[in-house]
């Protein structure tokens, strides 16, 4: 067991307190973000005099070593140690002597654990909007190659009007390119360096804040100590930010396990991407799908968890903050594992034109456009709403489509149909006239691919500066 603290104790810590308080068997991801910030620290410590140029050459060499052995593999962070503070700081002691006993002058583990933490997130964040950027790639090939790819569209589950696949995709386009938003706020928010508010109150040394955080690649130093050491508003932007990405892709393989499923057909999940059932030997399940729409509630979880963790927590650092990153951490990989495996599956997902096309067709799904139709030939809309009704109760009664019926059928509705109305309520014409902004129209369709493609080539993928790895 080897600690930081210990001069004022009398015992030794209980075995099960010294377990239940350690966090290395977690925190030991922060290693880098740790080392990083240690370097940075001395390099100012030294600009300041605080440390002799000697000194700092010396840390930044045992640093430097214990970053390669474990990078390596020769050096395993193990639980021997409290935190992965207590990890680096008791190595660099064994490798460089009393020179390494000067590392942590004008710093606590509350600053140096809320910087771990922040460094980590802001790494996060980009690797995100990274991943985000190579789904929102897919979604936009699919729609170049869609735009005349005719499918019903839904409000109820009930098919409603006919869209195309180009249209249908380009929502979920707009609901990344959201979530890629929020990461971008995210990184400007978050990032200013807390290092240098000590564990609460600052500290009497004559620190250099600005360089630190310039080291680092912040915009600059937290303004307020106590604030720094207890902030993790950063975590619970970013949390509820991946809910949201998680809540995204829920809906779109939700939307997926029904176009896969027999009885639509709509598309086919390649097999790469599909599981069997252990029994059923015709099966293949959408199990990735499955998946990504389960873990969801994990995300939400950790969410749920931080804030609740969060709500009592008086100024300043509180050992609850610990709590902070099991969840966080677990939130962090499933929704990068989620976005990696979905823009897999959905590159590779092929979709049924013909089935699509046909399920369109049926449903009625031009009643609209029929009831436009009369609207422009005088008949108060109202009234053409009640007629085309009364038409689409007879087609159900007779089994059989509105095209299929003859004119003089349709004329016992209302006499104003005239033959222009089969061209007038075919597919392609319902979804041909919708070219008001945002809608599935070819025009409009094709300037909302152009506003993507441009969006996309002006918004490469975020990166966290470059540190010491
Ligand atoms: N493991 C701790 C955490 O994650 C590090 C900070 C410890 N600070 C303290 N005052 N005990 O929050």
């Amino acid at each position: 067991m080897a600690q930081l603290w210990g001069g004022r104790f009398t015992k030794e810590t209980e075995k099960a307190v010294y377990d239940f308080n350690a966090s290395i068997s977690f925190d030991k991801r922060l290693f880098h973000e740790d080392v990083n910030g240690s370097l940075a620290h001395v390099t100012m410590l030294a600009k300041q005099g605080i440390l002799t140029v000697e000194e700092k050459d010396s840390i930044v060499a045992g640093l430097e070593s214990i970053l390669k052995d474990v990078d390596d593999g020769k050096l395993l962070i193990d639980h021997r140690y409290e935190d992965v503070h207590s990890f680096v700081e008791a190595n660099l002691i064994d490798r460089i002597g009393d020179a390494g006993k000067k590392l942590h002058t004008g710093r606590s583990r509350n600053d140096q654990v809320a910087l771990d933490m922040r460094l980590y997130a802001r790494n996060q964040v980009c690797v995100t909007d990274q991943l985000l950027r190579e789904l929102l790639e897919v979604i936009l090939h699919t729609m170049e190659e869609n735009r005349d790819t005719y499918m019903p569209g839904f409000t109820h589950l009930q098919k409603a009007q006919p869209v195309t696949l180009a249209h249908h995709y380009g929502a979920y386009f707009e609901m990344f390119k959201r979530d890629r938003q929020r990461m971008q706020d995210i990184y400007e928010r978050m990032n200013y360096c807390p290092l240098g508010a000590g564990a609460l109150a600052g500290t009497t040394y004559p620190l250099d804040r600005d360089c630190v955080a310039s080291l680092l690649g912040f915009a600059g130093p937290t303004l307020n100590s106590m604030d720094s050491v207890s902030d993790r508003d950063y975590l619970l932007e970013f949390l509820a930010a991946m809910a949201t990405i998680m809540m995204h892709l829920s809906r779109f393989s939700e939307e997926i396990i029904i176009w896969n499923s027999n009885e639509y057909q709509f598309v086919e999940i390649d097999d790469a991407y599909s599981t069997g059932s252990s029994i059923m030997p015709q099966k293949k399940n959408p199990d990735i799908a499955e998946l990504v729409r389960g873990k969801t509630g994990r995300v939400y979880g950790a969410l749920m968890s931080l804030l609740t963790t969060m709500k009592g927590i008086p100024l300043a650092y509180n050992k609850d903050m610990q709590e902070d990153k099991e969840m966080a951490f677990d939130a962090m990989d499933t929704c990068a594992s989620c976005l990696k495996l979905f823009t897999g599956m959905l590159s590779t997902m092929k979709f049924r034109k013909d089935r699509m096309a046909v399920s369109a067709m049926k449903g009625f799904t031009n009643a609209t456009d029929l009831a436009d139709y009369l609207v422009a030939k005088e008949v108060p809309f109202r009234d053409a709403h009640g007629i085309v009704g009364r038409i689409v109760l007879h087609c159900i009664d007779q089994g059989i489509s509105i095209e299929e019926m003859p004119l003089k059928d349709l004329r016992t509705f209302c006499d104003r149909f005239d033959k222009d109305v089969y061209q007038a309520i075919s597919l392609e014409t319902c979804v041909e006239k919708r070219n008001t902004v945002g809608g599935p129209g070819l025009i409009a369709m094709e300037n909302e691919i152009k506003a993507c493609r441009a969006y996309l080539n002006d918004r490469p993928a975020m990166k966290a500066p470059e540190l010491t790895r």
